[in-house]
């Protein structure tokens, strides 16, 4: 086992900047997502990390091993580096039976071949792919596939695990398993992991920590409830969380309101002195409230239900006040076009500086 350390780790395709400036680490043992849109830089951090690129500054450590230094010019090759990769397309030998297509690595290494016999049953009995062992990848499903790709990786004893998007190919409900699945394995193996994904759910669900990306750049890195509770800035918060944050653009008055035009809302007094501090009375500001803290039925507020999404345990209702449209989420039986009472929950609030986006409260 071992930690990862990035230290100001650029990526630069001719002109194009892929990761800028990139510091993280990641624990020994810990499960960490990479999140972020397509095109963020994620897949070019795991591959610097697993030496199938080099990075154009900074420097990536393994354990107490520099694998990479760009400055001065240290660059342990993949083979190396005792990392191992999962990718999105699993690539198994299609001419191979499963147990094959697991031992191939450890044959790669001449193992002897009683143990590569060993191995082999271990993480099949683990993956639960004993009865498996004869078959073609042909004869397999999707998800059966994906663990043999899975025990592919195990069967080395990696010090470390990279996953780019392993369960993108899979049905939503296998998905939903694999994912159960994985983490108890993660725990089971200890190997310290990075799991790339752009699906917030996956990352809520799996990470010790998340690690959020945007545009080459880390926005925050926190456990699941850090992120979700805490965003740091409105990408974060818009990027985490469905049906996404409201957003809505309000003027902090000098009475402790905040001026949404058609309505106003009370800040909590701590709150209202918070925003005072950052000198930001009448001025603009992004205000956000999470559909589930938008509570429906009760309060001083009055809007119409224009449209609802049922999501069967609940529903998403789009209230109108005015020109301007909030989410709520709800299990209370109500009809479009029905006039609502609901309320803010005050407590669950935040408030973003429009130029920096970054959050205040
Ligand atoms: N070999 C490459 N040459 C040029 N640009 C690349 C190369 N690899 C990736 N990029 C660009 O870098 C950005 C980040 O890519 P990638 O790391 O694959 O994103 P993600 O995995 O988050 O979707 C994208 O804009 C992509 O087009
Ligand atoms: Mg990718």
């Amino acid at each position: 086992m071992a930690s990862v350390k990035l230290e100001g780790v650029w990526k630069i395709f001719g002109g194009f900047v892929a990761v800028r400036d990139l510091s993280l680490e990641v624990g020994d043992g810990e499960f960490l997502v990479l999140l972020g849109p397509s095109g963020c830089g994620k897949t070019t951090t795991l591959r610097m990390i697993a030496g199938l690129e080099e990075p154009s500054r900074g420097r990536i450590i393994i354990g107490d091993k520099v694998v990479a230094d760009a400055e001065r010019g240290v660059f342990v090759p993949p083979k190396e580096r005792d990392v191992a990769m999962v990718f999105q397309s699993y690539a198994l030998y299609p001419h191979m039976s499963v147990y094959d297509n697991i031992a191939f690595p450890l044959k790669l290494r001449k193992l002897p071949k009683q143990e590569i016999d060993k191995r082999v049953r271990e993480v099949a009995e683990m993956l639960g792919l004993t009865e498996l062992l004869n078959r073609k990848p042909r004869e397999l499903s999707g998800g059966q596939r994906q663990r043999v790709a899975l025990g592919r990786a195990i069967v080395r004893r990696p010090k470390v695990f990279l996953m780019d998007e392993p369960l993108s190919n899979l049905d939503a409900k296998l998905r939903v398993k694999m994912r159960a699945e994985l983490k108890k394995l993660q725990r089971q193996l200890g190997v310290t992991t990075i799991y790339v994904t752009h699906d917030q759910v996956e990352a809520m669900t799996m990470g010790d920590r998340i690690a959020v990306m945007n545009k080459g750049i880390l926005q925050q890195v926190g456990t699941p409830e850090e992120v979700y509770e805490k965003p740091k800035n409105t990408f974060v918060a818009g990027f985490i969380g469905t049906p996404p944050m409201n957003f809505i653009e309000g003027t902090v008055r000098e009475d402790g309101f905040i001026d949404f035009g058609e309505f106003k809302l009370k800040l909590l007094p701590d709150q209202f002195e918070v925003l005072q501090e950052a000198n930001i009375v009448e001025k603009t500001i992004i205000f956000g409230i999470r559909p589930e803290d938008v509570i429906v039925g009760e309060g001083d507020l009055r809007g119409i239900v224009e449209i609802i999404e049922n999501l069967g345990s609940e529903r998403i209702l789009h209230i109108k006040i005015g020109n301007v449209t909030i989410k709520a989420k709800t299990n209370k039986n109500i009809k479009e076009g029905e006039k609502i009472k609901f309320k803010i929950n005050m407590q669950k609030v935040h408030i973003f500086n429009k130029q920096t986006t970054e959050a205040i409260i």
